[in-house]
């Protein structure tokens, strides 16, 4: 058995800042209210013209993963590509990716499992190295949210918290036996698929069929979120799969040295936070700035982590996110 670690973390946002009182110039809303319920300031929105769509920003992303991990685009072997927001219906991101950074003919996966998206690839990615079967997997997460939100007082609940950006990380084969990527732990619920979705267009639900009901509420191609429904099941499965990925390991809570929580709302990270009785510098947040991004949050948080010296060698992280589906999980990473 093969051993995986990160060789290299990038990230990229869009550079057009949104704050809370752009938005509540187009809609009924509030800096106030923002803040108190979620922690957000601003967030980045792609802007029509600016060249960014889920697959370039990912692509952004990954260039600076592959640099810091010292690898031509050539060396990797995978791509996992993490988004709920692609560019197109089909095919994936990760093609997009292959092509745009010329890469061989590798498999390029797609993982649809939202705010645990890149949970979900890392562990993927994780599998593949660790049986032998390749060396370096570039492993993305990338959202564009603002191209698929209700900007009107209507989709206020949602189209507030979230951001657009990509992160990427190489996963690479390693020979060090407690080092890497020491596990991931996954879940899903699905009973609970309507409380956070975006019903259409999909089969279920095909455009002629949203054009002539056209519902003045719960419009299929918005997304819907019963906030608070998602926000007390989030904290129970936050703390039960950080736990979990605890005692695998026969670790305990005072070992981690650094959490990066799914930023879903700085709320929800405080409230673990506080269960844990971690301390500030132990719990990176950075949604103050982005917003929720999805599957792209840990990615991003991560690159901005290492960028700003708060891994060190040996240093235990965890990473943990929960979500649409519901689908949850955790990694346990020595670094
Ligand atoms: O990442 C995927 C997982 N997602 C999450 O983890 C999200 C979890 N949930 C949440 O973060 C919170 O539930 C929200 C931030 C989405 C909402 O906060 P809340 O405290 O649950 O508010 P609420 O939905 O219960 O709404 C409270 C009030 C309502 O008004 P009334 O009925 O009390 O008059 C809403 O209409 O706030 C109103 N409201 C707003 N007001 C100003 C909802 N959105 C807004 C808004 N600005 N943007």
């Amino acid at each position: 058995m093969y051993h995986s670690k990160i060789s290299g973390v990038g990230h990229y946002v869009p550079e057009n800042v949104v704050t809370n009182d752009d938005l509540s110039k187009v809609m009924d809303t509030n800096d106030a209210w923002i803040q108190e319920r979620t922690g957000i300031q601003e967030r980045r929105h792609i802007k029509k013209g600016d060249g960014n769509s889920t697959s370039i920003m990912g692509v952004k992303a990954s260039e600076i993963a592959l640099e810091r991990a010292r690898l031509k685009p050539d060396a990797i072997d995978m791509i996992v590509f993490a988004t709920l927001s692609p560019d197109m219906y089909f095919p994936g991101g990760g093609v997009q990716v292959q092509e745009m950074m010329g890469m061989r003919t590798i498999p390029a996966l797609d993982v649809r499992n939202q705010c645990s998206g890149f949970v979900y690839a890392l562990s993927v990615a994780d599998q593949f190295i660790k049986t032998g079967m390749y060396k370096h997997i570039l492993v993305i997460g990338s959202e564009n949210h603002s191209g698929g939100l209700d900007f009107t007082t209507r989709g206020r609940g949602v189209s507030v918290i979230f951001g657009d950006g990509a992160g990427a990380v190489v996963l690479s084969r390693s020979d060090k036996e407690g080092k890497g990527i020491l596990s991931t732990h996954l879940h899903s619920e699905g009973k609970h698929k309507d409380e956070l979705a975006l019903q259409g267009p999909s089969t279920e639900h095909w455009v002629p069929e949203i054009i002539e009901e056209n519902p003045q509420e719960n419009i299929p191609y918005y997304p819907y979120m019963n906030g608070q429904f998602v926000f007390k099941h989030a904290v129970v499965r936050f703390s039960e799969v950080i736990m979990e990925g605890l005692t695998a390991n026969n670790l305990q809570v005072d070992d981690i040295d650094l959490l990066i929580p799914h930023q879903a709302n700085l709320r929800i990270s405080q409230f673990i936070q506080q269960k844990f009785k971690l301390t500030d510098d132990k719990v990176y947040n950075n949604i103050q700035r982005y917003g929720n991004t999805t599957a792209a949050s840990i990615p991003i948080a991560l690159s901005e982590a290492w960028a700003e010296g708060k891994l060190q060698e040996g240093d235990l992280l965890v990473l943990a996110a929960f979500g649409s589906g519901f689908t949850w999980g955790s990694a346990m990473i020595r670094w």
